[in-house]
């Protein structure tokens, strides 16, 4: 993995989205100081210090979209959760992927796909941001529940080192994970899932569906039965 250090950005996935073609394949694009951070449905991402990490990776795996991109949003998951866990936390994924620790947010991610008008591929941008230390005052304006890494171990946290495990991880994986796809960390997903066995209600575009989650499929999907006993399998959406 190469790595784009950029002093200040409004967003690294918006830098890397407007620069695809001159940014190479498996690139790092990262910032401390990021002034206007997206987030997944049109939400933004707050900045929250320079003691954090705002970066988007950008991936060229081929010229034509694969389903299996999709799931790159999931291996980063099990990627960042492990790296969690290595300051012996216990991190949750929220399906399809957000990390939690006792309910609260620490980790976003946002994946987003540059094709040609023709609809070839010109890269994959896999943003995210993680809260490795910020001070309480600042989640407290968040307009969700949200943590940090520092607040969970009580200690300050090297945001070199933390982002150096996500990468090192994630090339771990990534070329098997291009063959084999979202079976290859199934179950290691599915360990840290919240919500398995739970009633949830899931928006998707502007339905609802609410049942009980009983399964993440081999493609990464969300199994819900409904109440008349309807299954559902979902491949986009929110858990409310
Ligand atoms: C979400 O939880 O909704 C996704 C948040 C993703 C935030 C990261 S920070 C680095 C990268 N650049 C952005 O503008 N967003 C992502």
């Amino acid at each position: 993995m190469d790595y784009l250090y950029l002093e200040e950005i409004d967003s690294t996935n918006k830098y890397a989205k407007e620069r695809v073609n001159d940014i190479p394949d498996r690139t790092v694009v990262y910032t401390y100081k990021q002034t206007a951070g997206r987030g997944r449905l049109q939400r933004k991402w707050n900045y929250t210090g320079e003691n954090n990490i705002y970066a988007s990776i950008v991936l060229k795996p081929s010229d034509e979209m694969r389903d299996v991109y999709s799931n790159l949003t999931q291996l980063l998951c099990v990627v960042l959760a492990e790296a969690f866990e290595e300051y012996n936390i216990n991190p949750k994924i929220k399906w399809p992927n957000d990390i939690r620790v006792n309910g609260k947010k620490i980790s976003g991610i946002l994946a987003e796909a540059v094709t040609t008008q023709n609809g070839f591929l010109k890269g994959l941008i896999l943003g995210f941001g993680v809260n490795l230390n910020v001070p309480k005052e600042v989640l407290e304006n968040i307009d969700q529940p949200a943590t940090s890494l520092n607040l969970e171990t009580g200690k300050f946290i090297d945001k070199e080192v933390f982002l150096q495990k996500v990468i090192n991880k994630f090339c771990l994986y990534y070329n098997r994970f291009l063959e084999e796809g979202f079976i290859l960390i199934k179950e290691d997903y599915k360990r840290r899932a919240e919500f398995l066995n739970n009633d949830v209600a899931v928006k998707v575009f502007d339905k609802t569906i609410e049942g009980k989650a009983i399964d993440i499929t081999d493609n990464g999907a969300l199994k819900l039965v409904d109440k008349a006993n309807k299954e559902h399998i979902l491949l986009i959406g929110d858990i409310l």
